[in-house]
């Protein structure tokens, strides 16, 4: 079915300009459709075919974007916020998507976050009957133990009546300061630390190195991002199915 947006639309979407000033560039004949001058904003132009320039260069209409961030402590995984800084204002060109974070990392968890716009891709990666992976690493206040590894293995009784999914956990160093990686499936609202507080353990630092096996860029420094590859969406997509 063909995909129809109204002319200013379109160019809003696309982070040409605000509504507002679309409709007065539009009407003061900035604006081709297919090489033709188009000086109505609300003209509907089909996504797959029309070709839109604005001032001579051509505007390609991308519906959805993908992005992997490298969370830093500090900020929190929410679209706004009144007092903190959010993931999206680490987020320079939003191209005008309403981009959402894919699930929360805590505001001082680091590490692999993913942001789209693409909810029933989100809701895959989310959805508890998936069992996506998410690794974590983290530093633990005290001796993690081998007990602690096959308690983990069973799942974490982390609320009355709320048993984990079993989770996968790799010691690997053992001492004051432990450190570690998690497997686990499910992301319930401070699951790791309260994975580990179920065994009197505090954890001190925590990041997500992956999600469905999908790895952290070592290549991005915390508040860093990049753009998924094509390969990596589809990756993800295929998670699961
Ligand atoms: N588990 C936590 O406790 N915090 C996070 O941010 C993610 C998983």
């Amino acid at each position: 079915m063909a995909e129809q947006l109204r002319l200013d639309k379109y160019l809003a979407d696309m982070g040409v300009g605000t509504r507002s000033e679309l409709k007065l560039w539009i009407r003061k004949g900035r604006v081709t459709v297919n090489d033709v001058e188009c000086k109505k904003p609300e003209t509907k132009v089909d996504l797959q075919k029309d070709v839109i320039c604005f001032d001579g260069a051509i505007v390609g209409y991308i519906k959805y974007i993908y992005l992997m961030l490298n969370k830093p402590a500090g900020v929190v995984s929410a679209t706004h916020d009144n007092v903190n800084r959010t993931v999206l204002d680490l987020i320079r060109d939003k191209q005008g998507k309403d981009l959402f974070p894919v699930g929360r990392l805590d505001k001082d968890t680091e590490g692999l976050l993913l942001l789209t716009n693409d909810g029933d891709l989100a809701h895959q990666l989310l959805s508890p009957k998936k069992h996506v992976d998410k690794v974590y690493y983290a530093k633990v206040q005290g001796k993690v133990t081998e007990e602690d590894r096959e308690a983990f293995l069973k799942g974490v009784p982390i609320e009355e009546n709320y048993i984990t999914l079993p989770a996968k956990l790799n010691i690997l160093h053992s001492d004051e300061i432990s450190e570690i990686e998690l497997t686990i499936q499910e992301g319930k609202f401070h699951q790791v630390k309260r994975m580990f507080e179920a065994f009197g353990k505090e954890v001190i630092f925590l990041k997500r190195l992956s999600m469905g096996g999908l790895a952290l860029d070592t290549g991005l420094s915390p508040g860093e991002y990049r753009i998924l590859t094509e390969d990596e969406v589809l990756y993800l997509k295929n998670l699961g199915i």
